[in-house]
């Protein structure tokens, strides 16, 4: 079993030896106390908190009490200052600060700047940010119902939930003035509070605070107060309220600024999760559209020409009448029509040509960024079609015969299967290790299927596979042509050829096969010609490169003149092979 990450996340350079500068901190107390406790279990050995927590889950069951305390040292360890407010050890962090050294640096630069400042990478402001993000997304879901659909009265539950929200934003807006700033110019991150907070004051602060300051608190204390129990005093106080409450709609933009955030550290660049983000965004705009929609009437009283009272919506369900002006909402959105009905009077017109435009608007953000992520999704395969386009339009414009034309379309679609990618590049990319396993990886069904490959040792594979090079085929194309110069060799993947010889087929290979070997062995011309009756997937090897493979691996010579040997007998052609071998055994026997 994996330990929590928490568990594993000890932020603590110092750990590895003595602290530089000298001096106790204060966080080094709870890693004192683990310590104290393995000393006491095992004797004098001095373990890691990964060390207890393994001690915890391998912990035989006869020992309650003794699991209970390493636990309990574990949690005391994973609660350290360090742990959840320094630069985390997590994965995102280091790939951050790209390094170990500098993720240890950068600890201990906010241990000699500041040990109360809160790091923007830290364990607590991830989880923090979390809970944050969340609280917003259900806020500016529901508060813009609150306000619209119960206006006219005091609800103790909205208050109370209110009350609880607002008491997180609040002391989100604290914790802001502690956590250390991403300088964007150089992106150092700033750890001094006094710049902390002077940034922080000029910046977000003016909306975090009105969006955050927390109204229910006085509706509380009012709805107590005896004194304010005249009806409409009240009535006109819950109203102002309420539309100081849409102030907290400003944390839409600290909800923006958060899921930024998290998108930036997690690296998040998914086409999927971009879109999901877009439709979310819009249905959220739909959703405050129709409150407003609700709203302005309300607020004029329903008079008898607002579509609230031509729909006799006024008193009907809350379900009822939010389902109706969703509908509007939507309908003005998308520019399909005004809903169940047009405005009636001045007020509602301009609501509706509002809200048209923000649609409009919208709409067209909406369907730019979904083709933009549409396009991005299926790259490689967009290119593929252009390419098609353009080979299509030149053989037009070449008049090339409709037989022709149909075998190039047939070669493309075989040749990358309706996705088009620089093969050549991206390799060329890679690092050696990486492209070697990634060629390993795409030619493993070869090196599976073929025999010959499967008698080499696996270094001569690695060397030779690396050298390979894919070509396709069509049926009836001639790979290789009798009496000419041999210049590569091929190995078969899929497909059959045929091996001629003066228009006879004296034998077919297959998956696994390969061909083309005796020319590049006795350096003579192509003993047959050799034609696709399939189409094929071949991988070839050069001239060049098939003599640096057999230099450095001279045993394969050996393993493929046999092959070679074979095949000539079949033919019934002379074995120059055989001479050279035993001319060269001559050789060496004459100089012993
Ligand atoms: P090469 O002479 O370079 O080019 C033609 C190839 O056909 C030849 O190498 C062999 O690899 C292959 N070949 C020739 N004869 C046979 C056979 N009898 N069976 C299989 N393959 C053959």
């Amino acid at each position: 079993m994996k330990p929590p990450a928490m568990f594993m996340n000890r932020v603590s350079p110092m750990d590895d030896g003595p602290r530089e500068g000298g001096g106790e901190t204060a966080s080094s107390q709870p890693n004192h106390q683990v310590l104290t406790v393995e000393q006491d279990n095992t004797g004098n050995r001095a373990r890691s908190e990964m060390d207890v927590l393994q001690s915890v889950l391998d912990m035989p069951s006869n020992a309650p009490k003794k699991r209970r305390s390493s636990m309990s040292a574990a949690i005391g360890a994973a609660f350290t200052r360090e742990n959840l407010f320094h630069a985390s050890e997590k994965e995102y962090v280091k790939k951050i600060y790209r390094s170990d050294k500098a993720l240890k640096e950068e600890q201990q630069r906010q241990q000699n700047i500041d040990r109360f400042v809160i790091h923007p990478f830290s364990n607590f402001r991830w989880y923090w940010d979390l809970l944050m993000v969340l609280l917003m997304a259900i806020t500016l879901v529901i508060l813009p119902i609150n306000i619209a659909f119960f206006s006219e009265q005091f609800s103790l539950q909205w208050s109370l939930m209110n009350c609880f929200t607002d008491s997180f934003f609040m002391a989100d807006i604290v914790l802001n003035f502690f956590t250390g700033v991403v300088h964007h110019q150089n992106e150092e991150v700033i750890l001094d509070r006094k710049k902390i907070a002077i940034k922080y004051l000029c910046g977000w602060f003016l909306v975090d605070l009105p969006s955050s300051f927390p109204m229910d608190y006085f509706y509380l204390i009012f709805n107590g107060d005896s004194t304010f129990n005249e009806t409409a005093l009240k009535l006109r106080a819950l109203r102002l309220a309420k539309v100081l409450s849409i102030l907290r709609l400003l944390r839409l933009t600290r909800l923006l600024r958060y899921v930024h955030r998290l998108e930036e550290v997690l690296n998040i660049e998914g086409a999927v999760i971009r879109i999901v983000n877009l439709v979310l965004v819009v249905l959220v705009m739909i959703h405050w559209n129709g409150c407003v929609q609700f709203l302005v009437p309300f607020f004029q009283g329903f008079p008898k020409d607002s579509w609230v009272a031509i729909s006799g919506l006024e008193n009907a369900s809350k379900w009822e009448q939010y389902s109706w002006s969703f509908f509007k909402a939507i309908c003005h959105m998308l520019s399909i029509g005004f809903g169940q009905h047009p405005p009636h009077n001045l007020t509602e017109m301009w609501c509706a040509t509002l809200s048209m435009m923000l649609g409009a608007t919208f709409y067209a953000l909406f369907i730019g960024h979904m083709s933009t992520l549409l396009l991005s999704i299926d790259a490689s395969g967009r290119i593929y079609n252009e390419k098609i386009n353009q080979v299509k339009e030149y053989m037009r414009y070449r008049k090339i015969p409709a037989e022709t034309q149909a075998r190039v379309l047939n070669y493309y679609e075989h040749r990358y299967q309706r996705k088009y990618f620089d093969e050549a590049a991206i390799l060329r990319q890679q690092s050696t290790p990486l492209r070697r396993e990634i060629v390993q990886h795409h030619l493993r069904s070869l090196v599976k299927k073929a025999e010959f490959l499967s008698k080499c040792s696996p270094s001569f594979v690695i060397d030779l596979i690396e050298k390979l090079h894919f070509e396709v085929y069509l049926a009836g194309d001639v790979i290789i042509k009798a009496g000419s110069r041999g210049n590569a060799m091929y190995f078969i993947e899929h497909g059959t050829v045929k091996i001629c010889v003066d228009d006879r087929v004296v034998g077919t290979l297959q998956d696994g096969d390969h061909f083309g070997e005796i020319s590049l062995l006795i350096d003579e011309r192509r003993v047959a010609s050799v034609l696709a009756d399939s189409t094929c997937d071949l991988y070839r090897l050069g001239k060049a490169d098939f003599e640096d493979v057999l230099e450095e691996n001279p045993e394969m010579r050996g393993i493929m003149s046999e092959v070679a040997k074979d095949r000539l007998r079949k033919i019934g052609a002379s074995v120059p092979i055989e001479e050279e071998e035993e001319e060269e055994e001559k050789e060496l026997s004459a100089v012993g």
